[in-house]
Protein backbone atom coordinates (compact mmCIF):
# COMPACT_ATOMS: atom_id res chain seq x y z
CA UNK A 1 0.00 0.00 0.00
CA UNK A 2 1.51 3.00 -1.08
CA UNK A 3 0.98 5.54 1.20
CA UNK A 4 4.59 7.32 1.78
CA UNK A 5 3.47 9.05 -1.66
CA UNK A 6 0.83 11.46 -3.08
CA UNK A 7 -0.24 12.97 -6.26
CA UNK A 8 0.75 16.17 -7.30
CA UNK A 9 -1.43 18.14 -9.69
CA UNK A 10 -1.52 21.30 -11.78
CA UNK A 11 -4.82 21.49 -12.65
CA UNK A 12 -6.88 23.79 -15.59
CA UNK A 13 -5.15 21.26 -18.12
CA UNK A 14 -7.92 19.43 -20.91
CA UNK A 15 -7.21 15.77 -21.46
CA UNK A 16 -7.34 14.59 -24.66
CA UNK A 17 -6.49 11.52 -26.16
CA UNK A 18 -7.16 7.70 -26.24
CA UNK A 19 -6.87 5.45 -22.84
CA UNK A 20 -7.45 1.94 -22.89
CA UNK A 21 -9.37 0.60 -20.12
CA UNK A 22 -8.23 -2.59 -17.94
CA UNK A 23 -10.18 -5.34 -16.72
CA UNK A 24 -12.43 -5.16 -14.44
CA UNK A 25 -11.24 -5.42 -10.44
CA UNK A 26 -14.92 -6.60 -9.39
CA UNK A 27 -15.06 -8.80 -11.70
CA UNK A 28 -11.11 -10.59 -11.83
CA UNK A 29 -11.61 -10.74 -7.67
CA UNK A 30 -14.76 -13.28 -7.83
CA UNK A 31 -12.62 -15.52 -10.87
CA UNK A 32 -9.62 -15.60 -8.74
CA UNK A 33 -11.91 -17.04 -6.17
CA UNK A 34 -13.68 -19.64 -8.54
CA UNK A 35 -10.47 -21.31 -9.53
CA UNK A 36 -10.10 -22.62 -6.19
CA UNK A 37 -13.17 -24.86 -7.75
CA UNK A 38 -11.10 -26.17 -10.74
CA UNK A 39 -9.00 -29.19 -10.39
CA UNK A 40 -6.15 -27.81 -12.51
CA UNK A 41 -5.10 -24.41 -13.88
CA UNK A 42 -7.43 -22.03 -14.59
CA UNK A 43 -6.09 -18.51 -17.21
CA UNK A 44 -7.40 -15.35 -16.51
CA UNK A 45 -6.34 -12.72 -19.40
CA UNK A 46 -6.93 -9.09 -19.16
CA UNK A 47 -6.79 -9.19 -15.30
CA UNK A 48 -5.31 -5.91 -14.07
CA UNK A 49 -2.87 -4.91 -12.05
CA UNK A 50 -3.80 -4.05 -8.69
CA UNK A 51 -3.37 -4.26 -5.31
CA UNK A 52 -6.71 -6.00 -4.57
CA UNK A 53 -5.95 -8.63 -7.05
CA UNK A 54 -2.49 -9.16 -5.82
CA UNK A 55 -4.02 -9.70 -2.59
CA UNK A 56 -6.74 -12.44 -4.17
CA UNK A 57 -3.34 -13.75 -5.59
CA UNK A 58 -1.62 -13.89 -1.92
CA UNK A 59 -4.69 -15.72 -0.81
CA UNK A 60 -5.00 -18.71 -3.27
CA UNK A 61 -0.71 -19.09 -2.32
CA UNK A 62 -1.77 -19.47 1.11
CA UNK A 63 -4.58 -22.06 0.10
CA UNK A 64 -1.98 -24.30 -1.69
CA UNK A 65 -2.58 -23.14 -5.67
CA UNK A 66 -0.22 -21.48 -7.17
CA UNK A 67 -0.42 -18.66 -9.05
CA UNK A 68 1.91 -16.68 -12.01
CA UNK A 69 1.34 -13.63 -14.03
CA UNK A 70 2.14 -12.41 -17.15
CA UNK A 71 1.52 -9.55 -18.77
CA UNK A 72 -2.43 -9.42 -17.79
CA UNK A 73 -2.89 -12.87 -17.83
CA UNK A 74 -2.73 -14.36 -14.42
CA UNK A 75 -2.43 -18.11 -14.09
CA UNK A 76 -3.78 -20.29 -11.15
CA UNK A 77 -3.04 -24.00 -10.82
CA UNK A 78 -5.73 -25.05 -7.73
CA UNK A 79 -4.47 -28.81 -8.57
CA UNK A 80 -3.67 -29.28 -5.45
CA UNK A 81 -5.59 -26.94 -2.48
CA UNK A 82 -4.73 -27.86 1.22
CA UNK A 83 -5.68 -24.82 2.91
CA UNK A 84 -9.20 -23.86 3.85
CA UNK A 85 -8.18 -20.46 6.20
CA UNK A 86 -7.75 -17.00 5.28
CA UNK A 87 -5.26 -15.78 7.44
CA UNK A 88 -6.55 -12.52 9.55
CA UNK A 89 -4.45 -9.99 8.00
CA UNK A 90 -5.14 -10.96 4.56
CA UNK A 91 -9.14 -10.24 5.51
CA UNK A 92 -8.15 -7.31 6.84
CA UNK A 93 -6.03 -6.24 3.81
CA UNK A 94 -9.15 -7.04 1.57
CA UNK A 95 -12.73 -7.18 3.32
CA UNK A 96 -13.87 -8.57 -0.60
CA UNK A 97 -12.40 -11.84 0.13
CA UNK A 98 -15.22 -12.96 1.57
CA UNK A 99 -16.04 -13.87 -2.00
CA UNK A 100 -13.39 -17.19 -1.09
CA UNK A 101 -15.87 -18.34 1.36
CA UNK A 102 -18.38 -19.78 -1.54
CA UNK A 103 -15.43 -21.58 -3.30
CA UNK A 104 -12.93 -23.18 -0.91
CA UNK A 105 -16.19 -24.25 0.87
CA UNK A 106 -17.35 -25.88 -2.35
CA UNK A 107 -13.80 -27.21 -3.38
CA UNK A 108 -12.62 -28.37 0.51
CA UNK A 109 -16.07 -28.84 2.16
CA UNK A 110 -14.07 -26.56 4.80
CA UNK A 111 -13.67 -22.54 5.52
CA UNK A 112 -12.13 -20.93 8.14
CA UNK A 113 -12.31 -17.20 7.66
CA UNK A 114 -11.92 -14.09 10.16
CA UNK A 115 -15.32 -11.57 9.78
CA UNK A 116 -14.39 -9.21 7.30
CA UNK A 117 -15.49 -6.17 9.74
CA UNK A 118 -16.69 -2.85 8.34
CA UNK A 119 -14.74 -1.02 5.74
CA UNK A 120 -14.40 2.69 4.77
CA UNK A 121 -17.81 2.88 3.26
CA UNK A 122 -19.49 1.59 6.36
CA UNK A 123 -20.59 -1.22 8.00
CA UNK A 124 -20.19 -4.36 5.42
CA UNK A 125 -22.78 -7.01 6.66
CA UNK A 126 -22.56 -10.67 5.24
CA UNK A 127 -25.55 -11.98 6.38
CA UNK A 128 -27.28 -12.59 3.22
CA UNK A 129 -24.31 -14.43 2.24
CA UNK A 130 -24.22 -16.68 5.65
CA UNK A 131 -27.84 -17.37 5.30
CA UNK A 132 -27.66 -18.53 2.00
CA UNK A 133 -24.99 -21.29 2.69
CA UNK A 134 -26.42 -22.56 5.37
CA UNK A 135 -29.40 -23.21 3.42
CA UNK A 136 -26.96 -24.89 0.88
CA UNK A 137 -25.99 -27.44 4.27
CA UNK A 138 -23.19 -25.25 5.24
CA UNK A 139 -22.81 -25.26 9.01
CA UNK A 140 -21.78 -21.76 10.36
CA UNK A 141 -20.03 -21.15 13.98
CA UNK A 142 -19.80 -17.36 14.50
CA UNK A 143 -17.41 -17.16 17.25
CA UNK A 144 -14.40 -14.92 18.22
CA UNK A 145 -14.69 -12.31 15.22
CA UNK A 146 -14.20 -16.19 13.35
CA UNK A 147 -16.72 -17.75 10.82
CA UNK A 148 -15.61 -21.26 10.90
CA UNK A 149 -17.76 -22.86 8.16
CA UNK A 150 -18.37 -26.87 7.26
CA UNK A 151 -20.14 -28.99 4.53
CA UNK A 152 -19.08 -32.21 5.63
CA UNK A 153 -21.38 -34.06 3.47
CA UNK A 154 -20.92 -31.44 0.53
CA UNK A 155 -23.24 -28.48 0.10
CA UNK A 156 -26.61 -29.44 -1.64
CA UNK A 157 -28.83 -27.26 -4.18
CA UNK A 158 -31.56 -24.79 -2.95
CA UNK A 159 -34.03 -22.43 -3.69
CA UNK A 160 -32.39 -18.58 -2.47
CA UNK A 161 -34.83 -15.84 -1.96
CA UNK A 162 -32.13 -12.43 -1.19
CA UNK A 163 -33.68 -9.56 0.38
CA UNK A 164 -31.49 -7.40 -1.37
CA UNK A 165 -29.70 -8.11 -4.46
CA UNK A 166 -26.48 -8.11 -3.11
CA UNK A 167 -23.64 -8.61 -5.63
CA UNK A 168 -20.98 -10.76 -3.39
CA UNK A 169 -24.08 -12.63 -2.02
CA UNK A 170 -24.91 -13.21 -5.54
CA UNK A 171 -21.20 -13.91 -6.04
CA UNK A 172 -21.03 -17.15 -2.95
CA UNK A 173 -24.05 -18.57 -4.22
CA UNK A 174 -22.35 -19.19 -7.67
CA UNK A 175 -19.69 -20.19 -6.51
CA UNK A 176 -20.97 -22.88 -4.15
CA UNK A 177 -23.76 -23.75 -6.44
CA UNK A 178 -20.73 -25.01 -8.97
CA UNK A 179 -19.45 -27.68 -6.57
CA UNK A 180 -23.27 -28.04 -5.01
CA UNK A 181 -25.38 -31.16 -5.55
CA UNK A 182 -28.34 -30.17 -7.79
CA UNK A 183 -30.17 -27.28 -8.40
CA UNK A 184 -30.00 -24.17 -7.36
CA UNK A 185 -32.00 -20.91 -8.00
CA UNK A 186 -31.34 -17.73 -7.00
CA UNK A 187 -34.33 -14.84 -6.70
CA UNK A 188 -33.57 -11.42 -6.54
CA UNK A 189 -29.68 -11.91 -7.21
CA UNK A 190 -27.54 -8.94 -8.69
CA UNK A 191 -28.00 -8.36 -11.73
CA UNK A 192 -24.29 -7.05 -12.57
CA UNK A 193 -22.29 -7.67 -15.73
CA UNK A 194 -19.61 -8.99 -12.88
CA UNK A 195 -21.92 -11.35 -12.11
CA UNK A 196 -23.12 -12.59 -15.74
CA UNK A 197 -18.83 -12.66 -16.05
CA UNK A 198 -17.93 -15.06 -12.89
CA UNK A 199 -21.34 -17.28 -14.43
CA UNK A 200 -19.29 -17.62 -17.94
CA UNK A 201 -16.40 -18.67 -16.08
CA UNK A 202 -18.49 -21.22 -14.09
CA UNK A 203 -20.45 -22.49 -17.17
CA UNK A 204 -17.01 -23.51 -18.81
CA UNK A 205 -15.72 -25.35 -15.17
CA UNK A 206 -19.33 -27.47 -16.45
CA UNK A 207 -22.13 -25.93 -14.33
CA UNK A 208 -25.13 -25.21 -16.33
CA UNK A 209 -26.25 -21.69 -15.21
CA UNK A 210 -29.24 -20.03 -16.67
CA UNK A 211 -30.49 -16.23 -16.55
CA UNK A 212 -27.19 -14.94 -15.22
CA UNK A 213 -28.12 -10.72 -15.73
CA UNK A 214 -31.36 -11.57 -14.97
CA UNK A 215 -32.94 -11.44 -11.25
CA UNK A 216 -33.52 -15.19 -11.18
CA UNK A 217 -30.98 -17.41 -11.47
CA UNK A 218 -30.55 -21.27 -11.93
CA UNK A 219 -27.69 -23.30 -11.72
CA UNK A 220 -26.90 -27.47 -11.96
CA UNK A 221 -23.86 -28.25 -10.25
CA UNK A 222 -20.72 -29.84 -11.45
CA UNK A 223 -19.39 -33.16 -9.81
CA UNK A 224 -15.73 -31.61 -10.41
CA UNK A 225 -15.18 -28.72 -12.10
CA UNK A 226 -12.45 -28.42 -14.88
CA UNK A 227 -10.53 -25.24 -15.38
CA UNK A 228 -10.68 -23.04 -18.42
CA UNK A 229 -9.53 -20.02 -20.01
CA UNK A 230 -11.13 -16.62 -19.50
CA UNK A 231 -10.77 -13.15 -20.19
CA UNK A 232 -12.34 -10.66 -17.71
CA UNK A 233 -14.52 -8.19 -18.53
CA UNK A 234 -13.53 -4.29 -19.15
CA UNK A 235 -14.28 -1.85 -15.89
CA UNK A 236 -16.98 0.40 -16.38
CA UNK A 237 -16.01 2.15 -13.22
CA UNK A 238 -12.77 3.01 -14.22
CA UNK A 239 -14.24 3.74 -17.84
CA UNK A 240 -16.67 6.10 -16.30
CA UNK A 241 -13.81 7.79 -14.37
CA UNK A 242 -11.80 8.45 -17.34
CA UNK A 243 -14.78 10.46 -18.65
CA UNK A 244 -15.49 12.48 -15.80
CA UNK A 245 -12.06 13.22 -15.77
CA UNK A 246 -11.97 14.32 -19.52
CA UNK A 247 -15.57 16.42 -19.27
CA UNK A 248 -14.35 18.06 -16.13
CA UNK A 249 -10.99 19.12 -18.10
CA UNK A 250 -13.65 20.13 -21.12
CA UNK A 251 -11.44 17.57 -23.05
CA UNK A 252 -11.96 14.92 -25.61
CA UNK A 253 -11.56 11.26 -24.92
CA UNK A 254 -11.40 8.37 -26.73
CA UNK A 255 -11.84 5.14 -24.96
CA UNK A 256 -10.86 1.46 -26.60
CA UNK A 257 -11.27 -1.73 -24.78
CA UNK A 258 -14.68 -1.08 -23.17
CA UNK A 259 -18.29 -2.58 -23.15
CA UNK A 260 -20.24 1.25 -23.63
CA UNK A 261 -23.63 -1.12 -22.92
CA UNK A 262 -22.47 -1.75 -19.23
CA UNK A 263 -21.99 2.08 -18.61
CA UNK A 264 -26.18 2.51 -19.22
CA UNK A 265 -26.64 3.64 -15.75
CA UNK A 266 -24.47 6.89 -15.91
CA UNK A 267 -23.69 7.35 -19.96
CA UNK A 268 -26.99 9.05 -19.97
CA UNK A 269 -26.23 11.33 -16.91
CA UNK A 270 -23.25 12.85 -18.79
CA UNK A 271 -25.56 13.04 -21.88
CA UNK A 272 -27.99 15.11 -19.40
CA UNK A 273 -24.90 17.25 -18.29
CA UNK A 274 -24.04 18.40 -21.99
CA UNK A 275 -21.65 15.99 -22.24
CA UNK A 276 -21.00 15.20 -26.42
CA UNK A 277 -20.77 10.97 -26.25
CA UNK A 278 -20.47 8.42 -29.52
CA UNK A 279 -19.79 4.74 -28.86
CA UNK A 280 -18.11 3.12 -32.15
CA UNK A 281 -18.00 -0.86 -32.05
CA UNK A 282 -15.11 -3.21 -30.77
CA UNK A 283 -15.58 -1.51 -27.71
CA UNK A 284 -14.60 2.15 -28.49
CA UNK A 285 -16.42 4.98 -26.81
CA UNK A 286 -16.07 8.92 -27.56
CA UNK A 287 -16.59 11.96 -25.60
CA UNK A 288 -16.16 15.58 -25.99
CA UNK A 289 -16.94 18.35 -23.91
CA UNK A 290 -16.18 21.79 -25.15
CA UNK A 291 -17.99 23.89 -22.37
CA UNK A 292 -19.42 24.07 -18.76
CA UNK A 293 -21.42 21.04 -17.91
CA UNK A 294 -24.79 21.73 -16.22
CA UNK A 295 -26.24 20.31 -13.34
CA UNK A 296 -28.07 16.44 -14.25
CA UNK A 297 -31.77 15.87 -12.64
CA UNK A 298 -31.29 14.03 -9.41
CA UNK A 299 -29.04 10.97 -9.16
CA UNK A 300 -29.65 8.34 -6.93
CA UNK A 301 -27.02 5.07 -7.08
CA UNK A 302 -29.36 2.06 -7.56
CA UNK A 303 -28.26 -2.31 -7.85
CA UNK A 304 -27.23 -2.32 -11.54
CA UNK A 305 -28.53 -1.61 -14.34
CA UNK A 306 -29.32 1.92 -12.19
CA UNK A 307 -26.29 4.37 -11.35
CA UNK A 308 -23.63 2.49 -10.12
CA UNK A 309 -22.65 4.02 -6.23
CA UNK A 310 -19.13 3.20 -7.44
CA UNK A 311 -19.23 6.46 -9.91
CA UNK A 312 -21.04 8.72 -7.72
CA UNK A 313 -17.96 9.59 -6.15
CA UNK A 314 -16.29 10.80 -9.43
CA UNK A 315 -19.48 12.39 -10.30
CA UNK A 316 -20.25 14.72 -7.47
CA UNK A 317 -16.45 16.06 -8.22
CA UNK A 318 -17.94 16.25 -11.83
CA UNK A 319 -21.06 18.44 -10.87
CA UNK A 320 -18.70 20.26 -8.28
CA UNK A 321 -17.65 22.97 -11.08
CA UNK A 322 -21.25 22.10 -13.37
CA UNK A 323 -23.94 25.09 -13.39
CA UNK A 324 -26.69 25.17 -11.23
CA UNK A 325 -27.53 22.37 -7.73
CA UNK A 326 -27.36 18.64 -8.41
CA UNK A 327 -28.74 16.25 -5.97
CA UNK A 328 -26.95 12.72 -5.00
CA UNK A 329 -29.14 10.56 -3.05
CA UNK A 330 -26.86 7.02 -2.07
CA UNK A 331 -29.06 4.57 -1.06
CA UNK A 332 -26.40 1.21 -1.04
CA UNK A 333 -23.81 2.08 1.62
CA UNK A 334 -24.49 4.39 4.83
CA UNK A 335 -21.05 6.30 4.65
CA UNK A 336 -20.11 7.24 1.00
CA UNK A 337 -19.77 10.92 1.06
CA UNK A 338 -16.57 10.65 2.59
CA UNK A 339 -14.66 12.71 -0.21
CA UNK A 340 -17.36 15.66 0.36
CA UNK A 341 -15.33 17.62 3.03
CA UNK A 342 -12.10 17.08 1.01
CA UNK A 343 -13.77 18.66 -2.71
CA UNK A 344 -14.97 21.26 -0.13
CA UNK A 345 -10.58 21.71 0.49
CA UNK A 346 -10.87 22.57 -3.47
CA UNK A 347 -13.33 24.74 -3.41
CA UNK A 348 -16.22 22.93 -3.84
CA UNK A 349 -19.87 24.09 -2.71
CA UNK A 350 -21.81 20.55 -1.16
CA UNK A 351 -23.40 19.80 1.81
CA UNK A 352 -24.13 16.46 3.16
CA UNK A 353 -27.46 15.00 4.98
CA UNK A 354 -26.92 11.61 6.05
CA UNK A 355 -27.18 9.87 2.60
CA UNK A 356 -27.80 13.07 0.54
CA UNK A 357 -25.67 15.40 -0.75
CA UNK A 358 -26.36 18.75 -2.49
CA UNK A 359 -23.68 20.18 -4.84
CA UNK A 360 -23.90 23.74 -5.93
CA UNK A 361 -21.78 24.07 -8.40
CA UNK A 362 -19.15 26.62 -8.70
CA UNK A 363 -17.26 28.31 -11.47
CA UNK A 364 -13.91 27.04 -11.07
CA UNK A 365 -11.69 25.10 -7.82
CA UNK A 366 -8.87 25.80 -6.09
CA UNK A 367 -5.98 23.46 -5.64
CA UNK A 368 -5.35 21.93 -2.01
CA UNK A 369 -3.97 19.18 -0.41
CA UNK A 370 -6.33 16.45 0.23
CA UNK A 371 -6.77 13.06 1.57
CA UNK A 372 -8.15 9.85 0.24
CA UNK A 373 -10.21 7.49 2.63
CA UNK A 374 -11.60 5.19 -0.16
CA UNK A 375 -11.12 3.97 -3.12
CA UNK A 376 -13.64 5.63 -5.39
CA UNK A 377 -13.11 8.73 -3.44
CA UNK A 378 -10.04 9.08 -3.74
CA UNK A 379 -10.76 8.79 -7.73
CA UNK A 380 -13.19 11.96 -7.04
CA UNK A 381 -10.36 14.00 -5.78
CA UNK A 382 -8.33 13.38 -8.74
CA UNK A 383 -10.82 14.46 -10.98
CA UNK A 384 -11.49 17.26 -9.23
CA UNK A 385 -7.68 18.22 -9.45
CA UNK A 386 -7.52 17.97 -12.87
CA UNK A 387 -10.32 21.07 -12.75
CA UNK A 388 -8.83 22.80 -9.73
CA UNK A 389 -7.05 26.21 -10.57
CA UNK A 390 -3.16 25.79 -9.35
CA UNK A 391 -1.27 22.59 -7.23
CA UNK A 392 -3.02 20.01 -5.27
CA UNK A 393 -1.50 17.86 -3.10
CA UNK A 394 -3.25 14.10 -3.50
CA UNK A 395 -2.45 11.48 -0.57
CA UNK A 396 -3.94 8.25 0.68
CA UNK A 397 -2.54 6.69 -2.56
CA UNK A 398 -2.91 3.14 -1.27
CA UNK A 399 -6.83 3.30 -1.94
CA UNK A 400 -6.56 4.58 -5.09
CA UNK A 401 -4.28 1.75 -6.22
CA UNK A 402 -6.71 -1.02 -5.05
CA UNK A 403 -8.76 -0.45 -8.22
CA UNK A 404 -6.79 1.48 -10.92
CA UNK A 405 -4.02 0.87 -12.73
CA UNK A 406 -1.49 4.13 -12.15
CA UNK A 407 -4.16 6.46 -12.38
CA UNK A 408 -2.03 8.92 -12.74
CA UNK A 409 0.20 7.36 -15.87
CA UNK A 410 -2.82 7.14 -17.90
CA UNK A 411 -4.22 10.49 -17.22
CA UNK A 412 -0.87 11.60 -17.85
CA UNK A 413 -0.78 10.19 -20.97
CA UNK A 414 -3.82 12.31 -22.34
CA UNK A 415 -2.24 15.65 -21.12
CA UNK A 416 -2.58 16.18 -17.26
CA UNK A 417 -0.36 17.55 -15.41
CA UNK A 418 -0.09 14.61 -12.71
CA UNK A 419 3.13 12.64 -11.11
CA UNK A 420 3.72 10.56 -7.97
CA UNK A 421 6.32 11.74 -5.44
C1 LIG B 1 -19.62 -5.08 -4.53
O1 LIG B 1 -19.55 -4.98 -3.12
C2 LIG B 1 -18.44 -4.28 -5.05
N1 LIG B 1 -17.19 -4.87 -4.57
C3 LIG B 1 -18.53 -2.83 -4.58
O2 LIG B 1 -17.44 -2.12 -5.18
C4 LIG B 1 -19.85 -2.24 -5.08
O3 LIG B 1 -19.98 -0.94 -4.59
C5 LIG B 1 -21.01 -3.11 -4.59
O4 LIG B 1 -20.82 -4.47 -5.02
C6 LIG B 1 -22.36 -2.63 -5.13
O5 LIG B 1 -22.33 -2.62 -6.52
C7 LIG B 1 -16.70 -5.97 -5.19
O6 LIG B 1 -17.29 -6.49 -6.13
C8 LIG B 1 -15.40 -6.51 -4.67
P1 LIG B 1 -23.33 -5.70 -2.05
P2 LIG B 1 -20.50 -5.93 -2.21
O7 LIG B 1 -23.25 -7.02 -1.35
O8 LIG B 1 -20.61 -7.27 -2.82
C9 LIG B 1 -25.80 -4.73 1.89
C10 LIG B 1 -15.57 -0.72 -5.25
O9 LIG B 1 -15.42 0.49 -5.03
N2 LIG B 1 -25.58 -6.16 2.25
O10 LIG B 1 -24.13 -5.59 -3.31
O11 LIG B 1 -20.06 -5.81 -0.80
C11 LIG B 1 -24.52 -3.93 2.05
O12 LIG B 1 -24.40 -3.50 3.38
C12 LIG B 1 -16.44 -1.55 -4.33
O13 LIG B 1 -15.06 -1.34 -6.23
C13 LIG B 1 -26.24 -6.68 3.36
O14 LIG B 1 -26.99 -5.99 4.04
O15 LIG B 1 -21.88 -5.14 -2.37
C14 LIG B 1 -24.71 -2.79 1.13
O16 LIG B 1 -25.51 -1.81 1.78
C15 LIG B 1 -17.01 -0.74 -3.18
N3 LIG B 1 -26.01 -7.98 3.70
C16 LIG B 1 -25.54 -3.38 -0.01
O17 LIG B 1 -26.08 -4.61 0.49
C17 LIG B 1 -25.16 -8.79 2.98
O18 LIG B 1 -25.01 -9.98 3.32
C18 LIG B 1 -24.72 -3.65 -1.27
O19 LIG B 1 -23.81 -4.64 -0.96
C19 LIG B 1 -24.52 -8.23 1.85
C20 LIG B 1 -24.74 -6.91 1.50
Amino acid sequence: MDNRRKLIVNGGRKLEGELRVHGAKNSALPLLSAAVLAHGETVLHNCPELTDVDAACRILTHLGCRCKRSGDTVTVDATNVSGYEIPDALMREMRSSIVFLGAVLGRTGRCRLSFPGGCELGARPIDLHLAALRQMGADIAEEHGYLDCTAAGGLHGAKITLSFPSVGATENILLAATAAKGFTEIHNAAREPEIVDLADCLGKFGAKIGGAGESVITVEGVPRAEPCEHSVIPDRIVAGTYLCAAAVTRGELILTRCEPRHMNGFIPVLEAMGARIYTYGGGKMYLSCNKRLTAPPTVRTMPYPGFPTDIQAPFTALCATAEGTSVFVETIFENRFRHIPELVRLGASIKTEGRVCVVQGVKRLSGAKVCAAELRGGAALVTAALAAEGTSEITGLGYIDRGYESLEGALRSVGADIKRV
